[in-house]
Formats: C-alpha cells, structure tokens, sequence
C-alpha cells in the first residue's frame, strides 16, 4: 500500500450477492467448519458462508480497518439468528506478511480479488496452504479484467480504456496483474495443490447507479486512468455522460469473468 486513504469503494467492488453466493457455494463449507477469507473486503462471501458454518468460525483479514468494519457489520447480519453462532474473528493484516493464523487452523479458505495487487502471490498461496488443514479446502479466484465489458456509444474508446485500466496500478495495490483470473489453476499446481475443478462465472449489472457494480467499475475506471495521467478528463466525462444515456434508454450493460480453482491440500 502507499499510504492512501482507506477508501473502501476505491479498493473493494459493490457487492452482488450471486458472485458472493457462487463463491460461498464454491467453499462448500458446513456446520462447525472454520473459514477464513484473505483479504474479505466488505465481508461479502463471508456473509453468504455464514449460514452453512453454525457452530463454526468465520476469519476476515484485510488491511483496510474500514472494510473489516464493514464485514463486521455485514456478517453480523448473516449470523443473527443462527444456532449454534459461529465465531468471528476480524484480523488486520498485511497480505504480503506471513499470516498470524496458526498451521491447519481452517478447514476451508478463500482469496478472492487480491492475489493481482500483490508482488508476490506465491507467498500468499504458501501462507493460504500453510493455515489449512490437510484435507481442507482452498477457493482461489480472480476477475480477469481484460474481460471487463461495458455497452457504450463509442467502442473504440471503451476497448482503450479497458486495456489501460486492467493494466494500471491503483494508489491502494503494490502491483498489478490484471490478467491474473486466467492463470489461477497454473499458480494452485505450482503450489503443490490438487486442483479439483476450475470454474467461471458472469458477474452482471444492467444499471448505471451508484451502488451497482457496473458503476462502480466506470467509476473507478476513470478516477484511475485520469489520476494516472493515461486519459484524458475531458474524454472520461464524455465516454461516462455516454454510459448515463445508455442507462436513461435501459440499453446500459456491464460484466466481467470471474474465474475460480478449487483446490484442496494433500492429507499429511
Ligand atoms: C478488490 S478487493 C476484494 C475484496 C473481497 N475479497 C471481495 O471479493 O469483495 C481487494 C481487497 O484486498 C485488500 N488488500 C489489498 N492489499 C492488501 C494487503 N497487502 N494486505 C491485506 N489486504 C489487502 C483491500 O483492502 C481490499 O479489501
């Protein structure tokens, strides 16, 4: 990180419930498992796992103090109610250091929409198989943001950006590696894990709000490639005042891939 304010939406995706449900269904995990999500943003697949591990723990890391707070509300949410209540542990970390979570101490693990911004994803790999049990279960996934489509008026312009945004480095990432999404199985098999399934998923908006993920994506589209010097503002504000005419005719569209292995590490 370097130093940025701790701006949640400029770090972490609005949050759409079927990605979150997909990536929860991917952990497949069940009463009394404990579960740790590495860098769990707003708390959105935590959320969507939390009521299939009562009795169990839910784990969130991330560096931002504002994101876990917002986990923490989140998951509160998804807990009330559940018997017996699972745990909750909200852990401020640094990704690119050795996690403060013992060896095996969860059954299963997920990283979604981190691995890209460190310099070393192998090491959070090594770490993420280190905290899980033999036998457990490790969800890797990953956007692949070449894949990143918006409707728009002008597709040339639309396709540059794209290109330029997948390819920038944001304030908050200590790297970048926009294209990671497709390459996920490789860095699970050079690991040393067991790659049992690779999947993908659509993740859809069909709204240009504040709030949805497709504007949420424009807007941080812009905010990058016009603080870092590789677009032009004037253009910027003429290729979203585009994307807001789309909306107004109901003809807006946004998605991206996101992709997903499911890996388990070997009994000892
Ligand atoms: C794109 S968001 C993804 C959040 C969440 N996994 C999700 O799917 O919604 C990336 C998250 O990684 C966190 N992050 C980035 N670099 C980090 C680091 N070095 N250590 C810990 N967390 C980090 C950010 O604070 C942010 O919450």
């Amino acid at each position: 990180m370097t130093g940025e304010p701790d701006d949640v939406d400029a770090m972490v995706e609005p949050v759409v419930p079927s990605r979150h449900r997909w990536l929860a269904g991917l952990l497949a995990a069940a009463p009394g498992d404990r579960v740790a999500d590495l860098g769990c943003g707003t708390g959105g697949s935590l959320a969507q796992a939390a009521p299939s591990v009562a009795g169990g723990l839910l784990a969130g890391l991330d560096l931002s103090a504002a994101a876990l707070a917002r986990t923490a509300e989140a998951v509160g949410e998804a807990v009330a109610g559940l018997a017996p209540r699972p745990g909750l542990l909200w852990v401020q970390a640094d990704l690119k250091a050795p996690l403060p979570l013992a060896d095996g101490a969860f059954d299963r693990v997920l990283c979604h929409n981190v691995l890209e911004v460190l310099p070393d994803p192998d090491a959070l790999v090594a770490e993420a198989i280190r905290v899980l049990r033999p036998g457990g279960r490790l969800v890797l996934a990953h956007s692949d943001f070449d894949t990143l489509i918006f409707a728009s008026e002008d597709l040339e312009l639309t396709r540059r950006l794209v290109r330029d945004y997948c390819d920038t480095q944001q304030p908050w990432m200590d790297a970048v590696d926009g294209t990671i999404g497709r390459r996920l199985a490789d860095i699970a098999g050079r690991a040393g894990l067991v790659v049992e399934d690779v999947q993908a998923a659509v993740v859809l908006g069909r709204r240009f709000l504040p709030g949805e993920i497709g504007w949420g994506y424009a807007r941080n589209l812009a905010d990058t490639l016009s603080g870092d010097g590789r677009a032009d503002p004037a253009e910027l504000d003429r290729w979203l005042a585009g994307l807001q005419r789309l909306d107004d005719r109901g003809a807006f569209l946004f998605s991206v891939n996101d992709y997903a292995v499911i890996c388990g590490r070997m009994p000892r």
